[in-house]
């Protein structure tokens, strides 16, 4: 059964995301505890398979990006491994969540940044990862874009997300305890009215990962690999940031971005003025 608070903003735009810093601030305390206890501590395999699929040790000493790292937990993943002597900017939109992820790792630093909307150059980093991030974002496609631009031609993103299994009975099973029992013992740890009806909700509305891997195509990625695990709860897609998509510029703030044929909103403006209807240059 769908969580019955239809209301929840789970397919974007801006009341999605002013509830999404909402929620996070509020859970920050108490959310890496949630994490392991309602994932029966998987959530560190999850991670530990996701900084596999980077390929850092090409360049161990290099800068790499974590999307939406919340609490750093995946850019600590990458910044403890042995043999890893780079750094992992680990960038947030909620202060009191990177707050949580002081002293994990001596190489991720925390960083304050909106995912759509980097305070970044062209091809900065030599690879990314975003854990359980993308869905949160109020703009998918905006989102993957400015992955793209902010990864060198060759560098890759990885993206780990929820997603429901396919195959009865396991999907019936699952989805009983992803919308009844873990909004409950989310309610009741957490103390927030709705942010674990939010967590299956969001997954429900996301893109299932056949149709993530074509966004971000779109987005300037090729190749994109995916595979899930878990049987099907988790999927990982690793997508090559293209060394062929053409480059545009913005016509309202002359930011470059790219500008993939498939690009779906506004042809010629940038996911900054987007995203941004009240900017004085939108
Ligand atoms: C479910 S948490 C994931 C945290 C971490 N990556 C992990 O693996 O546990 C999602 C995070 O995405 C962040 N987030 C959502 N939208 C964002 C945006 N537009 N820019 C930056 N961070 C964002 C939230 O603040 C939250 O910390």
């Amino acid at each position: 059964m769908i969580p019955s608070d239809t209301r929840l903003p789970v397919t974007g735009g801006d009341a999605k995301r002013a509830y999404v810093r909402e929620v996070f601030t509020g859970i920050a305390p108490r959310y890496d505890l949630l994490n392991h206890v309602l994932s029966l501590n998987a959530d560190r395999r999850w991670r530990r398979a996701a900084v596999d699929a980077l390929g850092w040790e090409e360049r161990p000493a290099g800068r790499y990006l974590d999307l939406c790292a919340g609490t750093l937990d995946l850019a600590a993943e990458l910044g403890n491994r042995v043999g890893f002597a780079g750094r992992v900017v680990a960038a947030d939109f909620v202060p009191a969540m990177l707050r949580q992820g002081r002293g994990k790792s001596p190489r991720a630093l925390p960083t304050a940044a909106d995912a759509l909307g980097l305070p970044f150059g062209d091809a900065e980093f030599d690879g990314a990862t975003v854990g359980f991030g993308v869905r949160n974002l109020m703009d998918l496609d905006a989102g993957l874009r400015e992955a793209a631009r902010v990864i060198r031609p060759g560098g890759r993103l990885v993206v780990l997300e929820f997603t429901t299994p396919r195959r009865q009975p396991l999907r019936g099973l699952y989805l009983g305890y992803f919308t009844r029992v873990l909004p409950r013992i989310g309610r009741l740890v957490s103390k927030h009215r709705s942010a674990y009806d939010w967590l299956p909700a969001s997954v429900l509305a996301f893109p299932e990962p056949a149709a993530l891997a074509a966004r971000l195509e779109g987005a300037g990625f090729a190749p994109v690999e995916w595979r899930t695990m878990w049987g099907g709860i988790v999927a990982l897609h690793i997508a090559t940031r293209s060394r062929t998509s053409a480059w545009t510029r913005c016509a309202t703030c002359s930011r470059r971005s790219l500008t993939p044929a498939s690009w779906s909103g506004s042809p010629d403006r940038c996911a900054r003025t987007w995203r941004s209807p009240r900017s004085p240059t939108g």
